[in-house]
């Protein structure tokens, strides 16, 4: 990962770098692998996003609302493209080559950056 996205705190950073780890094998995977590979990355960002959530519910974090937001967003937009995908492959393809790093990078940096904040501030274990 590049260190502009590490956040340190390490349960956030282990789940983004799986990401990142998906997305790098689907830029470079056989024809065959790539649909059984965007399925375990939507998979992924489902279980990823559902982390981050309960802790933003259970401390009762201060901007949840724009977090949940973009979390719907991104996966809503990942799903979207993947049916896309099954008839037109090349949807797919460039919405992992072109965009899907872009977008997690953004919200690493600008909305994920803040909960990270949020859990050092007040001390919260994970
Ligand atoms: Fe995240
Ligand atoms: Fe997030």
């Amino acid at each position: 990962m590049q260190n502009d996205l590490r956040l340190n705190i390490s349960a956030m950073d282990t789940l983004h770098d799986e990401f990142l780890d998906t997305l790098s094998k689907m830029k470079s995977c056989q024809e065959s692998a790539f649909m059984p590979l965007f399925e375990e990355l939507i998979e992924h960002t489902k279980k990823h996003f559902a982390f981050e959530e309960n802790i933003m519910e259970e401390h009762h974090f201060y901007d949840k609302k724009e977090h949940f937001d973009e979390h719907k967003n991104l996966l809503g937009e990942m799903e979207y493209f993947y049916e896309k995908a099954k008839k037109f492959p090349q949807f797919g393809k460039s919405y992992i080559h072109d965009y899907a790093y872009e977008k997690f990078k953004r919200h690493v940096i600008n909305i994920d950056s803040q909960l990270a904040m949020f859990i050092k501030e007040n001390n919260i274990s994970l």
